[in-house]
């Protein structure tokens, strides 16, 4: 479906700000290309340069700007922590929650994650919920449970009305910075999996979800990993750090 596509690209912890300065005045250049379709992209700097950025690249109607993270935490005594409500009063639109690298390095359970989506949808913003197996699980032929238990965890807490804002990106574990891709079609057998599970709870309103793809996806399997069943684009994120290589994939669906 059209009104689902959406393409972004997270940065990481990487580039300085000279750097990052660089990086999106040419993303903004190559992008203002009149024939392409009209849809999001959205890039996930680091904090200290999300106002910077958005500033300078006012006029490009298509890029948003969204954080890597934020706090599961109203306000308050969390040294070092950055609040929904601070992102959302800077004019921020997206934020990622349960990025693997989050789950995995700092602790986040199912339950911080689903209170994390809580908060960025009560500041008026766009949850990117990341879910994905890791390979034991899909050696093991538990990539579903998984996944499944992932995604109920976030929505059994969403009222109808935030529901239908999230975004979900599958990004399979073992594929995320390793070079190793999911096929176009376990891509697709999830994402169809995905929204299966959105459907049940939501019925029609389910269709309107955007699934994204992530893990190792450059210029070269775009193309078809985008073609895939229920897949509406895709998160990103070694090749989002490469101007030509990240436009081109956002080509890939033109
Ligand atoms: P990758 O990362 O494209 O470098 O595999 C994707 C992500 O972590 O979002």
């Amino acid at each position: 479906m059209k009104s689902r596509r959406l393409v972004a690209g997270n940065w990481k912890m990487n580039l300085n700000r000279q750097e990052a300065q660089a990086l999106v005045s040419e993303i903004a250049g190559m992008l203002q290309d009149e024939t392409m379709d009209d849809f999001p992209v959205v890039i996930f700097p680091p904090f200290p340069y999300l106002i910077l950025l958005a500033n300078q690249v006012r006029d490009a109607a298509r890029i948003r700007f969204g954080a890597q993270n934020c706090s599961a935490e109203q306000s308050g005594a969390f040294t070092g922590e950055v609040s929904a409500a601070m992102l959302s009063s800077c004019g921020v639109n997206y934020v990622l929650a349960g990025h693997s690298e989050r789950r995995a390095l700092f602790g986040e359970t199912d339950a911080i994650v689903a209170k994390k989506v809580q908060r960025i949808l009560e500041e008026g913003m766009t949850p990117v919920f990341c879910c994905g197996e890791t390979l034991d699980q899909r050696n093991g032929n538990l990539h579903f449970d998984a996944v499944k238990r992932q995604v109920e965890t976030v929505i059994a807490t969403l009222s109808n009305d935030h529901f239908k804002k999230l975004v979900i990106a599958y990004e399979p574990v073992w594929a995320i910075g390793s070079g190793l891709t999911a096929t176009a079609s376990q891509a697709a057998e999830m994402h169809t999996f995905i929204r299966s599970i959105l459907t049940e709870r939501q019925g029609e309103a389910a269709d309107r979800i955007p699934l994204l793809y992530g893990g190792s996806c450059n210029e070269n399997n775009a193309k078809e990993l985008f073609a895939a069943a229920n897949v509406d684009g895709g998160l990103i994120g070694g090749a989002s750090l490469k101007s030509r290589s990240f436009v081109s994939i956002v080509k890939s669906f033109s």
